[in-house]
């Protein structure tokens, strides 16, 4: 469960991002995030990693007050929560293993955990022949999945991500999306901003718009517009 209640995020005294925003979402549903630029979809998820803080208001996944837990209670939430970004953030000195792994040796597992693991996430973003390959040597759609790997290595419940298919092909956007969906239907709660019509709308997924920081619409089975 996701709640945020009255949630305002400025910065500075004269940019509020994000302007008393009330939303809730269920264990495994998935959310699509729309809004001009500026509206603050990026805001609201970095909110939900505790990259940033709320200026006002609370933001709760399950039991926790995210705004509220200890910096040594962290890592549990990043073995919470997954997050997926535009331009991937890979370490391009690091194997497609090493990137994916990076997030498990921050748990403490042992290095036979950890490589179990990684063959188990190479297969479910396909990428099962990569192992080895850096970051340079793969195509942006796979270097995509790898990113989609490193986010879900954890066990995550909530994958966050932002654009994932901002700087792909249509066809490759459509890949990405299938395991995002995929990844959902495996019980993953998913909040995904997005400016990509053609996806919104043939997911007919719960939709949030965002305008100016506020939520103007939050439609289940809705689309772009
Ligand atoms: N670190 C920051 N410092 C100052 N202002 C910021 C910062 N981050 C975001 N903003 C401002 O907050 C508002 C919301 O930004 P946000 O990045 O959340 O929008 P967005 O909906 O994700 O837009 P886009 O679709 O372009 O990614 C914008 O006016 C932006 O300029
Ligand atoms: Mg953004």
């Amino acid at each position: 469960m996701i709640l945020f209640e009255s949630v305002t995020k400025k910065y500075g005294p004269r940019i509020t991002a994000v302007n008393e925003v009330n939303f809730k979402v269920g264990d495994g549903e998935f959310i699509f995030l729309i809004g001009p630029s500026g509206a603050g979809k990026t805001t609201v998820l970095r909110l939900l990693n505790r990259e940033i803080m709320p200026t006002v208001g609370s933001v709760f996944i399950d039991d926790w007050e995210v705004n509220k837990l200890p910096k040594s209670k962290l890592p549990y939430l990043r073995r919470k929560v997954g997050f997926i970004f535009q331009d991937f953030k890979l370490l391009p000195d690091r194997t497609v293993g090493e990137n994916i792994g990076v997030a498990l040796e921050i748990l403490n597992r042992s290095r036979q955990e950890i490589n179990k693991r990684i063959g188990e996430v190479l297969d479910i973003v396909h990428l099962e022949d990569k192992l080895n390959y850096f970051p340079r040597q793969l195509s942006l759609g796979e270097q995509q999945r790898v990113a989609i790997g490193r986010a879900i290595a954890g066990n995550t419940s909530v994958i966050l991500a932002d654009e994932p298919t901002g700087n792909l092909d249509p066809k490759t956007s459509w890949e990405i999306l299938k395991i995002i969906n995929d990844i959902n239907k495996e019980g993953k709660t998913v909040i995904m901003a997005s400016h990509n019509v053609d996806i919104v709308n043939s997911m007919k997924k719960r939709v949030i718009v965002m305008k100016k920081g506020k939520i103007i619409k939050d439609e289940k089975r809705s689309r772009y517009l």
